[in-house]
């Protein structure tokens, strides 16, 4: 959607254009751009839009969660269609938190010192089982017209193992946390009724040594297609040119896979359609294919566009393909892909080639997860972080250690940066293969992909036999399912060969800056090479010595661990050998885990060129002035040192010009040429006042910054990302706390803690402030209490028949005076094998009760029960007596007395019938939550979503003793991206 549509004012670009966070210091135009892509394309999926035969509806509203590892696996294998406890359809969530996906568990946990440290200190993992497994579960209706299609549903990614359980039926089981994967349903779906959906997620087992969070982190979707349609991630496109130089007319390689699941055969024709940048048709092209019975078949055609504008990180243009599958006359599928018209390749003497031509990778490489919100990044957040890394020069991202979500690579594609796709699990049986088969059809199209990483630092393998034959095996199927791009694998090793080095198209580079590299190029003169992971300094934002006490590390470019090397020196390794391709430093963001070179109170890591948040450490300027050629200048430390007033300060600059001055209180220190790859610096007294730096470019000043001693902290101060978002429930402000003085300089000391409220339809959903040793919740949960009434005064009667369904004995107005009583709360039911019963009560409730937004009724344990019946209405069929069988009785109970039947067969052990106990749980409503964070060193972040409805969203921010602050950003009407309702 344009900005005009959503109702924006025309110059919505420039009403768009929201200051940048205050670490940066040069808004750079394209972050108008970012506002405009971000909440434009809010509404679109780049591999489906709606048409005649398909839907793809977001599943990400509505679910309900439940933490714990209360009920086994929720199904059993014996008979098909027997979930039991949260996976069978009449058990009642009605008291589980609600929660719209993504959704990030880990987050939410406490720290503990016990915990893992490589994965952040979070209570998971082993030690930790009854935080390890959390259920879903998502009911929702579909519409009768919805028979005869094909339903699928998809998840984008789950942390990690998950068992999918769909109206009772188990329909799959998925290990890994990292690819997408997707069911089959159809016939397991109610099509004109409910349909309930649990998804029982495991995260035991760490797969990574970072920080993975756990739950459905990535989009979930509902997928309708007809019975001949484009098969699941069945669109290929992509682009030579003849001679192999990327000039001239494109040849579009087109290639759909069809499936049809109908029992006879079907006549499909296929038409694409290739539309320009600027949505104009350049090309079509149609084929007719028979696709047999229960069959997929593929289907190839080929186009031309004469003069493509290429894709590249400065011009991103991407281009439409859209698929057309038409039978009978009649259109039965619509598929649009985005993709660019670009080449990748590496030359072994001139390193990485775009469009042909050597371009050097300024990479970083990242993990996921983002402040406030873990890895359940919402697809503004992605925009932002990709927006954040452009600003600092970078044009390549690497997904290490695993494939990244498809929203990441929606924001690649559409900002422009070069991405390296990594898998996570390296191995070459029928499993890893079809991960891998999944990453590659998934990611294929999209123009940022710039090469396939097989895996990292496989340090068990990497010199062996066997990992040379799996890596080949693997590089294999990649190049089967894609001739376009390059393979690397991220090898820890210096100039060794054997094992995955000799099976590999590229040499992937982890650090070992140094001699080895240029040894191992002269004994391998044509295999490319690439830095696949190079630096890293570790730094701590706003802080200029190491403090191992508090978890800090000073934020010059003077640390690193053993096996890594500063930006200085990686840099200026490479700067002299362009067949080394550029590298991809270790890290732009900051993650959670990793804490290196400390540990506990240290929760994340140091590695960033920015925090956890996104805020800019001093390094940021150091590959700024690397990597960009608009002349900057950027001076370090803050200049607040009372104390110090008559000792030398450590003053470093940073630039890409030709020489610096430096000004302290308007008097010269004297001018630097400024050596690239590098940084000036100075020793200066320290005098309270204002350091100023000032570039050169050819003997003019092109740029200036500078620092000053602030006053004490006075005020609170918010910035946003952008003044408006979109009101689709899902876009994002990302508003930057400050603390400033009494003239609204930041105070880059201040520790200040603030609290947080928003006004409006936006609603915050986390909060960070980037220390790495802050044990502040980055979110709240409303956990609401709930309260428990006995159900007592139980009767019971033995019968002879088999019960059948609603029998006399079942319904209120039975007349049970004459049975005996029975204590339904010992140990073990009442029945011996073979006998059969009815149980029943009655009881009273209060209007007030019956006003509680969750009223359940709470067998502790029903065995052989074969229906549970309330006021006459059956609310439960057959229980497995393994767990708790809860119903939602809300809409059935009435103030006054009640009645509950409950016939039971018992074809099991002894002891059959109700036992342990039977409750009504009644929930209070949910508390409010009450938000805050302390600024580190002067800053903190807090992200605000969308709820949905249009107008003004305000934060108010208050911190005592200071000058509190409010911000509004608009909530813009807007299309929600379709919904499973
Ligand atoms: C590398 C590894 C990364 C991270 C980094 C820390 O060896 O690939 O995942 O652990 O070390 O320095």
């Amino acid at each position: 959607m344009r900005p005009e549509q959503a109702g924006l004012p025309r110059g919505a670009a420039s009403l768009n254009m929201a200051p940048l966070p205050p670490m940066i210091k040069r808004p750079r135009q394209f972050l108008g751009l970012l506002v405009a892509l971000s909440m434009g394309f809010a509404g679109v999926t780049t591999h489906a839009a709606e048409s005649a035969g398909r839907e793809r509806l977001l599943l990400d509203f509505g679910w309900r969660f439940h933490l714990g590892n209360d009920w086994g696996p929720g199904y059993g294998l014996a008979k098909a269609g027997t979930g039991y406890g949260p996976g069978s359809s009449d058990y009642s969530d009605a008291s589980w938190r609600r929660v719209d996906l993504p959704h990030d568990w880990v987050i939410e946990l406490p720290f503990d010192k016990t915990a893992d440290g490589s994965h952040g200190f979070k209570a998971i993992g082993e030690g930790f089982p009854q935080n390890s497994t959390g259920w879903y579960r998502r009911t929702f209706e579909l519409p009768a017209s919805d028979a005869g299609k094909r339903l699928w549903l998809e998840f984008d990614g789950v942390y990690r193992d998950c068992t999918v359980i769909v109206n009772g039926w188990f329909v799959g089981h998925h290990e890994g946390g990292y690819n997408g994967f997707r069911y089959d349903i159809t016939d397991v779906a109610n099509c004109g009724a409910r349909n309930v959906v649990t998804v029982r997620v495991d995260a035991s087992q760490f797969e990574g040594w970072f920080y993975e969070g756990a739950g459905i982190y990535r989009h979930a979707w509902l997928v309708k297609t007809a019975p001949l349609s484009v098969a699941p991630d069945g669109v290929f496109v992509f682009s030579t040119f003849k001679g192999g130089a990327a000039k001239g007319p494109a040849e579009i390689h087109l290639q759909t896979r069809l499936a049809n699941t109908q029992g006879a055969a079907a006549d499909a024709s296929v038409t694409w359609e290739i539309l320009s940048p600027a949505g104009e048709l350049l090309a079509k092209a149609s084929r007719s294919q028979t696709v047999g019975p229960k069959s997929r078949a593929e289907v190839e055609q080929t186009a031309q566009v004469e003069s493509p504008r290429l894709w590249s990180p400065e011009s991103p243009s991407l281009y439409k393909l859209v698929t057309t599958v038409s039978s009978g006359g009649k259109v039965v599928d619509r598929v649009e892909t985005a993709f660019g018209i670009r080449t990748f390749a590496f030359d072994a003497d001139r390193g990485f080639l775009l469009n042909g031509e050597p371009y050097t990778l300024k990479g970083t490489s990242n993990h996921q997860d983002h402040a406030g919100v873990g890895s359940a990044l919402p697809d503004g957040v992605q925009y932002y972080r990709i927006a954040r890394l452009k600003d600092m020069g970078c044009n390549a991202y690497r997904s290490s250690h695993n494939p990244p979500t498809p929203e990441l690579l929606d924001a690649c594609d559409r900002l422009g940066m070069i991405v390296m796709d990594e898998n996570r699990l390296l191995g070459s049986d029928s499993l890893h293969l079809a991960m891998l088969d999944e990453q590659v059809r998934r990611d294929r199209n999209h123009a940022c992909v710039g090469l396939w990483s097989l895996g990292n630092e496989e340090f068990t393998v990497q010199g062996t036999q066997s990992g040379r034959r799996t890596v080949a095996t693997m590089q294999e199927l990649v190049k089967r399912l894609d001739p376009s791009r390059p393979v690397t694998c991220n090898a820890a090793v210096g100039n060794d060969y054997p094992g995955v080095n000799e099976a590999i198209e590229v040499r992937g580079w982890s650090y070992h800056v140094g001699p080895d590299m240029d040894a191992y190029h002269k004994e391998h003169p044509l295999q490319p090479n690439v830095g696949s992971e190079q630096g890293s300094t570790v730094s701590t934002r706003g802080i200029y010595a190491n403090d191992p006490v508090r978890g800090y590390v000073s934020a010059y470019d003077d640390n690193a661990p053993e096996w890594a090397q500063t930006a200085e020196t990686w840099l200026t390794y490479f700067a002299t050998r362009p067949w080394m391709s550029g590298g991809f430093v270790w890290t732009g963001f900051d993650y959670r885990g990793e804490p290196t070179p400390y540990g506990w109170p240290c929760i994340s890591s140091h590695f960033g060129i920015m925090d956890t948040c996104g805020f800019a450490k001093d390094n940021f300027w150091f590959y700024q002035a690397a990597w960009t050629e608009s002349p900057m200048v950027h001076v370090l430390p803050h200049w607040n040192w009372p104390g110090k007033e008559g000792q030398e300060i450590d003053v470093r600059t940073q630039s890409n010009c030709d020489e610096v001055e430096l000004f302290l209180n308007g008097r010269s220190l004297g001018r630097q040429a400024v050596k690239r790859n590098s940084e000036s610096k100075w020793k200066v007294v320290y005098e309270p006042g204002a350091l100023m730096a000032r570039a050169f470019r050819a003997g003019g000043v092109v740029a200036e910054t500078k620092v000053e001693t602030t006053g004490a902290a006075a005020a609170v101060q918010l910035k946003a990302d952008k003044p408006a978002f979109w009101a689709n429930r899902e876009d994002v402000s990302l508003f930057t706390v400050s603390v400033v003085d009494a003239q609204g300089r930041v105070v880059p000391v201040a520790g200040n803690g603030v609290a947080f409220e928003v006004e409006g339809p936006g609603r915050i959903i986390g909060v960070g402030n980037g220390d790495p040793s802050c044990h502040e919740p980055d979110t709240l949960m409303a956990v609401a209490s709930s309260h428990t009434l006995p159900i007592d005064g139980w009767r019971m009667k033995k019968v002879a028949r088999s019960n059948q369904e609603m029998a006399p004995e079942d319904s209120m107005e039975f007349d049970d005076s004459a049975w005996d009583p029975v204590d339904v709360r010992a140990d073990v039911g009442a029945l011996a094998l073979r006998e059969r019963a009815f149980y029943r009560t009655r009881f009273k409730v209060e209007a007030k009760d019956l006003a509680s937004p969750a009223v359940e009724v709470v067998f502790s344990r029903i065995a052989g029960g074969v229906g549970v019946y309330v006021n006459g209405h059956k609310v439960g069929g057959g229980v497995d007596g393994h767990s708790a069988a809860v119903y939602d009785v809300k809409a059935l109970l009435h103030p006054g007395e009640n009645v509950i039947a409950v016939p039971v067969e018992n074809y099991g052990p002894e002891g059959a019938g109700i036992s342990k106990g039977v409750v009504l749980r009644l929930m209070e409503d949910p508390p409010a939550l009450h938000w805050s964070r302390s600024v580190f060193n002067g800053f903190a972040q807090v992200i605000v979503q969308s709820t949905g409805e249009s107008g003004s969203v305000t934060l108010k921010a208050a911190s005592e003793g200071l000058q509190a602050a409010s911000l509004e950003v608009k909530a813009m009407p807007a299309s929600p991206r379709p919904s499973v309702p």
